[in-house]
């Protein structure tokens, strides 16, 4: 954020066009966070931070703390499922109580701290990752999705960049290909050797052996360890668990609730269907098109994450080290320094 402007990659419209847009107030902001301009956990998380110092900033004199109190709301009501949402908001609002200038610092301070949580998950991360590994991701957990390395890319791209032979199988991840456009980008970009493969392909692509180790982010880890990410995370925690692929989430502790002590307490977010319903892509000439790819006239239900329980996850990597997915290890996170 730059004077009350804040500045964000149009997701929405990669992988074919690199676009940087700006919102210069807190409403711009919630409707870019709301339409996936900007998504993924830890991003979102940063923008609602900054979207909280903008409705500071724009709050007239009278009717100041009502003012506030109606923008938290509504920023909050933009995403539910992502913890990282909540923690900023809040933390930008207590220390904003008073000072715009403190709530635009503390903004800034959220964004600082997930680019060096995600570089210290990349180093825990990193050691899980052995030469010649073929790695299976799904979503889009990268420096998209969270700021600077990201969550479940960290240890990728730390791998790769410690000379490490790997190779990513990237989940195309259905219904707004998430892996497929921005994971499958991000990968590109970095000369990381990897493929798409359908959803529905991971089972046999385990099953034939080819994948060591997967790696996904987390929306939000309940106390317990149950962790809401992507809708299809379950099922593919369910298959690696089938083929004994070891089961990674990589999240740093902003993205963990104390508060909710088990998954079934996370609230899903319920998407409109014509994400299921249509595709965006280009044509061979480069002409974006919307199209309709299920039959018309049929209704199509959308949730955008599911809950992984956590007898399914091998651990959690977190800025603080690994830990299992279980309530005592989580804890310890917490009486341990950075
Ligand atoms: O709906 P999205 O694209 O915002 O989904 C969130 C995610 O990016 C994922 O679930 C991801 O795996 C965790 S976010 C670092």
């Amino acid at each position: 954020m730059e004077g009350g402007t804040v500045f964000m990659i149009d997701q929405n419209e990669l992988p074919f066009t690199l676009r940087i847009i700006e919102s210069h107030q807190y409403q711009d902001t919630c409707h870019a966070i709301r339409t996936m301009t900007v998504r993924g956990a830890g991003a979102i998380g940063v923008a609602a931070g900054f979207a909280m110092a903008q409705a500071i900033l724009q709050a007239p004199k009278k009717g100041w703390e009502e003012f506030i109190m109606n923008a938290r709301y509504e920023i909050e009501a933009t995403r539910p499922t992502a913890r990282n949402l909540f923690y900023a908001t809040d933390r930008v609002y207590n220390a904003g109580n008073g000072s715009a200038e403190k709530a635009v610092i503390e903004a800034q301070d959220v964004a600082d701290e997930d680019a060096r949580d995600s570089r210290n998950i990349g180093k825990f991360g990193n050691e899980l990752i052995k030469d010649k590994f073929n790695i299976c991701t799904h979503c889009n957990a990268g420096w998209l999705a969270f700021v600077d390395y990201g969550t479940a890319l960290s240890p990728v791209y730390l791998a790769h960049k410690s000379n490490k032979s790997i190779f990513v199988y990237v989940n195309e991840t259905r219904p707004r290909g998430q892996g497929a456009r921005l994971t499958a980008w991000e990968l590109y970009q970095a000369g990381i050797p990897h493929m798409i493969i359908p959803d529905n392909a991971t089972a046999s692509v385990m099953a034939e052996g080819k994948v060591d180790i997967m790696i996904v982010g987390a929306d939000r880890i309940a106390a317990n360890g149950d962790v809401a990410n992507k809708i299809g995370t379950l099922e593919k925690a369910i298959i690696a668990h089938t083929f004994n692929v070891p089961f990674y989430v990589a999240a740093p502790t902003s993205t963990i609730d104390l508060n909710c002590d088990s998954g079934n307490k996370i609230p899903i977010e319920e998407r409109d269907e014509n994400e299921v319903l249509y595709q965006h892509g280009i044509d061979r000439e480069g002409k974006l098109h919307e199209v309709l790819v299920c039959s018309p006239g049929s209704h199509a239900y959308n949730p955008a994450f599911d809950i992984t329980p956590a007898n399914l996850i091998s651990g959690i990597i977190t800025e603080r080290g690994i830990v299992e997915a279980e309530k005592e290890s989580i804890l310890s996170l917490f009486d341990r320094n950075e």
